[in-house]
Order: C-alpha cells, then structure tokens, then sequence
C-alpha cells in the first residue's frame, strides 16, 4: 500500500516546483523515546493529585505551583537531552540541504531535536518553543536564555533546591524565569512563536508534507487548512488516521499509514529526485 502511494507521490511531485513545508509533531520524536504529548505517560502528581499535562501546561499552573512546573519540565528536558534524534529527523536534514530556501520546517516540538539532527535555526519555526531555554516569568524582556549548565539532570518528582531556584531567574531583572514553551492557556505571537511567519508559509507552500501530529492545536489546523486551500500538495505520514490525513486525502494527496522512522527517509528521497 505504502508502495504503491510513493509511486503516486512521486508523479504528483513532479509538476510542484514551489516551497515545501514540513511540519512536524511529537510522533516524530516518538521512535527517539520521547513519550507523545497526548499518550499514557503525561500524568504527573503534585501533592495529592494527578495532573494531566493540558494542566500541568499552563501559566495558571506556573503561577500556583511554579517549582512543580519547573520539575516536570526539568524531568522532560532530561529525557528529550537524552534521546537521539532518528532516521525521520535525519531525513529531513538531508530535505534541507536539498532544497535550501525551498524548504521551510514547522515543529510543534520542544524537544530541539530538529536542531541537533542539524536543520538550521532560520529554516526551523519552534512554534510551541524549545525546553532547553527560559525566559523572564515577568515578561521584562523578550530575549530568551538557555537553561544553565548548572542546571543537571534530574529524576522525577526531583524537587528544586536553592541554588536551582537562583540560575532559573531571569538574568535582567532577577525574577523567577519560566521555560520557554506555549502554555495551553496563552496565545501564539509572531515573536515568540512565529504565527504569522507561519501562516504566510502555509499560503505560499507547494507541499505540506505533516508529519506525527494529532493535529490537535490551533496554529497547526491553520496550517494545513490554509496550504489546503491554496492548492498545495498534502502529504500526512502519521501511524494512526488523523485530522490531517483525511483532509490530506480528500483533497487529492496521500497518507502514507505508518512511521516516520521507516517512511520518511524513502519519502524524502523521492522528493529530492523529483526536483533535481
Ligand atoms: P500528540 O501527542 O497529540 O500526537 C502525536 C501523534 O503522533 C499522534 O497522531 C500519533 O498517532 C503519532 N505518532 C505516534 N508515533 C508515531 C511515529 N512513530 N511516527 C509518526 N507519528 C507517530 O502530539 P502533537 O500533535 O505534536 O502544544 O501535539 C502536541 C502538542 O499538543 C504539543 O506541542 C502541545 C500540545 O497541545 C502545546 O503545549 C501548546
């Protein structure tokens, strides 16, 4: 079946001389080990209650219970520190140097995992943000920082102690600093999370290729709405039927059931031979 729509993609490929737009979700990272945003491994417990991460993920949440929001990102920045990046990342390192300004990546991924398979940093949109940084919790500055080396590895449920509180603050005005992701209850800005960049990529791209995504979130449903719209080549590679595979397929593309590991570097292939 696989097979049989690679051949298809790559007739349809050949007539599309446009942008090619990646955007990818947490199923990408999933053969690398990260847990998916969505699956069974979220829950976290604070206190005497279970948290699921929609709420765990959230400025309301930050400004109740902050250390325990600084542990459960700390404990996720261990494991995404401590995962590889996989042949689905690789892949699209090589789609990169392929297509140079024809390729634009839109990770939904905190992971940084994009980063250090090697995509460069002006051709990547975080539009969810990255863990391996912070920012002023006052919001007295719009710069970010890394998170410093001082801060290690941890265990879960690790608490914080002094001298971590003291390296997460913000470096200008020495309030408390919050990582630097896209909180459930805040909005997308161009700034921080390259909204309207994103938006314009859609509009303009040749093909959509959407990769691992539930296609849960607001920006994303945009995203693929809009290249849809416009006439772009949808192409969803995801294990599981999605959002974004039927509209992939009712609108003339392909989903190519399976994952991201095993499918895209043959996929990507394809793509590179169709626009030498
Ligand atoms: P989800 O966890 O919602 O969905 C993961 C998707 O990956 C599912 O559709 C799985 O079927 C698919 N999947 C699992 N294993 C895969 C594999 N090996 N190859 C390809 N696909 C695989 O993750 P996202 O759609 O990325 O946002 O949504 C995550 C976002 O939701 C986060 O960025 C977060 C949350 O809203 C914010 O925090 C703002």
């Amino acid at each position: 079946m696989v097979n049989t729509l690679l051949n298809r993609i790559r007739q349809d490929l050949s007539a599309r001389a446009g942008s090619i737009v990646v955007l990818t979700g947490a199923g990408i990272s999933a053969e690398s080990g990260i847990p998916t945003f969505r699956g069974p491994e979220g829950y976290w417990t604070v206190g005497s209650r279970e948290y699921r991460p929609e709420e765990m993920a959230t400025f309301r949440m930050y400004r109740s219970h902050p250390s325990a929001v600084w542990q459960w990102y700390l404990f996720r920045r261990t494991i995404c520190q401590k995962a590889q990046p996989n042949a689905a990342h690789h892949a699209l390192v090589d789609l990169e140097k392929k297509l140079e300004n024809r390729f634009l990546l839109i990770t939904q991924n905190v992971d940084g995992l994009h980063i250090r398979a090697g995509n460069s940093l002006k051709r990547i949109y975080q539009i969810h943000g990255n863990i391996n940084y912070m920012r002023c919790g006052a919001a007295c500055t719009d710069k970010i920082y890394m998170i410093p080396d001082s801060i290690k590895e941890r265990e879960k449920n690790e608490p914080l102690c002094e001298r971590d509180h003291d390296a997460l603050r913000c470096p200008v005005c020495g309030n408390s600093a919050r990582p630097h992701v896209l909180w459930f209850d805040e909005y997308y800005d161009e700034q921080r999370y390259r909204v309207n960049s994103s938006i314009k990529a859609a509009a303009n791209a040749d093909v959509l290729l959407s990769v691992g995504t539930s296609g849960a979130t607001n920006l994303p449903i945009q995203i693929v709405s809009i290249a849809a719209q416009r006439g772009a080549l949808l192409i969803d590679v995801n294990p599981n039927s999605n959002p974004f595979s039927e509209i992939a397929e009712s609108s003339g593309g392909s989903f190519l059931k399976g994952k991201a590991g095993q499918i895209l570097p043959e996929l990507v292939e394809i793509i590179g031979n169709s626009q030498s």
